[in-house]
């Protein structure tokens, strides 16, 4: 059954692990699906973009492990959210600092702690990155890969950023993503891959509302 859904309607507790290439669609995707459950939520890319930006606020390079390192241990919640979190150099600070095995043992107990926090207070939550079905949360009870073209994930990140009034080529916001897409899936430590048992949705061809009713029904038929 679609549409809204009572508390006592919620499917039994879970994770919900959503996973995907960047633009792909998941962010917005994972905030309603949560939003229709009344579950949390974490984006666990802005953990990776707080890193960025706090190693350049702390006087640090992002390339260098170390600098990287003593930002991600000085992180906060505070950190996780602001419009600066959500533009292209961010991304691409994330993604360097995304590539670090002390960045992410770092905050793999955190994201662990916020989803089991999360089942317990709340019967479940949703969590979206690149390697939450796989590393993160390799018992979560649904899991969701989403992608898109490459073409299309382009096309709806430079219509965003357009939209926040940035500057913004589309060529460029391409390439740009090939290059975050060839980082995330090679990198050595947690790169982004579906889960074996992870259903696979590609939203080049859907909008929101058909993507979200697709992963709904998943969900409830599980
Ligand atoms: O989803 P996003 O664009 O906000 O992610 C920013 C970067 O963080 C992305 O290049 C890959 C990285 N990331 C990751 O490595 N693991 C996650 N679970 C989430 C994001």
């Amino acid at each position: 059954m679609n549409g809204a859904i009572n508390a006592h309607q919620k499917p039994r507790k879970m994770i919900i692990a959503i996973d995907g290439p960047a633009a792909a669609g998941k962010g917005t995707l994972a905030k309603r699906i949560a939003a229709h459950f009344d579950f949390k939520y974490l984006d666990t890319g802005s953990l990776y973009r707080g890193v960025g930006l706090k190693v350049v606020q702390m006087g640090g390079d992002p390339n260098n492990e170390d600098d990287a390192l003593a930002a991600a241990q000085q992180l906060e919640f505070d950190d996780l959210d602001g419009d600066e979190l959500r533009t292209a150099q961010a991304g691409e600070n994330a993604s360097i600092v995304a590539q670090m095995p002390s960045v992410r043992k770092e905050m793999l107990g955190f994201q662990r702690r916020f989803a089991q926090a999360a089942k317990i207070s709340k019967g479940g939550c949703v969590l979206d990155g690149r390697d939450i079905g796989t590393v993160v949360c390799p018992d979560a009870e649904i899991k969701l890969f989403v992608t898109a073209s490459a073409q299309v994930r382009a096309q709806r990140r430079h219509d965003e950023l357009l939209g926040r009034n940035e500057q913004s080529n589309y060529e460029t916001v391409l390439a740009d993503l090939k290059l975050r897409d060839k980082r995330d899936t090679e990198r050595r430590v947690a790169p982004l891959v579906p889960a074996q048992d992870a259903h696979l949705l590609d939203t080049s061809k859907l909008d929101i509302e058909t993507a979200f009713q697709t992963a709904i029904d998943i969900i409830n038929s599980h």
